[in-house]
């Protein structure tokens, strides 16, 4: 039997992020959608070995489905980190091989590790034995002088024959090691054809495409060539843009509505609190939530400068006129 919660979807997915998709964040979206696959800001082996677990690792119930980040280059410690993670219960447990940061360099972790596939399978290998769980990956099409398919065919090719890794997420865009990781997200060209060839050459694996995905129409597009799609800035910088995501990607008979998402927030808010978080962690993840309709300044404003508590949160949603806060996701949301 998998010590994992449940098989996760990997049709739509909300990236990991550091200090961006923190358990507040996931909350937050999983009002919006109930199957989104979610994922948590990247956390060292070391961390989940020596440092503060319930702060690393804890979150709610409600969060699942939710996939755990790791970053290792160690396979005894990723393997005994992973182990410790599970007290937590996720649904997937993921590698970083994309991050390109000078620390994660200094490491030997996140990109520079397409350079050894072997040591990404031998990671996954003694993650497998020691707890039944199969490491997803998460990766670039290469690294530096790298270019077109065959970098990226192999790295996979390589991962899977190790044969615990079925799931691979590619960040359609190589990394460039001398670039600061901001710019690693927008200098690299963008390729989703060759994610797409992936699942081509390789139909058995599970294969997500990420990187400048920015509605649903695009992730729909997308799933006619691939078994998923990761979004990451654009679900926490525009987030109802995948309101519909529910009934359109899952088939599910959902229709969230913005006030309904403020209300569950306020009652989050109110036990948040009570356990002595402060309002902003939680209250800045909500403020693109009207982005672009009428009130939208107020709302920003009273969040960011005035509201401290669940009655003022929803004293700022009356900014908002009803036939925003209560209409269900947009039309323009839907497959064309
Ligand atoms: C603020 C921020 C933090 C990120 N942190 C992580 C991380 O912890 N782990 C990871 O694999 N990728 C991280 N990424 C990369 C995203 O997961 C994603 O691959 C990238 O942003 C491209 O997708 P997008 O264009 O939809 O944002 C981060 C991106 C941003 C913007």
């Amino acid at each position: 039997m998998t010590p994992l919660a449940k098989v996760p979807s990997h049709a739509f997915a909300v990236a990991p992020m550091l200090e961006r998709t923190d358990r507040h964040f996931r909350y937050f979206f999983r009002q919006i959608s109930a199957k989104a696959l979610l994922y948590t800001e990247m956390v060292f082996d070391l961390a989940i070995l020596h440092g503060d677990t319930e702060r690393l690792l804890g979150h709610r119930d409600e969060e699942h489905p939710l996939a755990l980040q790791i970053a290792s280059s160690d396979p005894g410690r990723a393997a005994k980190a992973v182990r410790k993670a599970l007290a937590y219960t996720f649904d997937e447990v993921n590698l970083n091989v994309g991050c390109p940061s000078e620390k994660s360099q200094r490491s030997g972790i996140g990109a520079v590790l397409m350079r050894t596939p072997g040591r990404v399978a031998e990671i996954a290998r003694a993650v497998y034995d020691e707890c039944g769980v199969r490491l997803s990956v998460k990766h670039r099409l290469g690294l530096d002088a790298d270019e077109g398919y065959a970098p990226l065919a192999r790295f996979v090719e390589t991962v899977a024959a190790g044969g615990v890794v079925t799931t691979f997420i590619v960040h359609a865009r190589k990394a460039l090691l001398s670039l600061d990781t901001r710019k690693n997200r927008e200098v690299p060209p963008l390729r989703h054809d060759l994610v797409h060839r992936l699942k081509r050459d390789f139909p058995e694996l599970t294969i997500v495409t990420n990187g400048g995905i920015q509605d649903l129409k695009a992730v729909t597009r997308h799933l006619e060539a691939v078994d998923g799609v990761m979004v990451g800035r654009a679900a926490t910088e525009d987030p109802w843009c995948f309101a519909a995501v529910d009934a359109q990607i899952f088939g599910l008979p959902r229709r969230p509505t913005r006030q309904g998402v403020v209300e569950a927030m306020a009652a989050y808010l109110d036990d948040a609190l009570g356990e002595g978080v402060p309002a902003a962690a939680i209250l800045r993840h909500l403020v693109p939530l009207f982005r672009g309709v009428p009130g939208a300044r107020h709302w920003r404003r009273a969040l960011t400068e005035s509201v401290t508590s669940p009655e003022g949160l929803l004293e700022a949603l009356k900014a908002i006129p009803p036939e925003v806060r209560l209409e269900p996701p947009k039309p323009h949301t839907a497959p064309t």
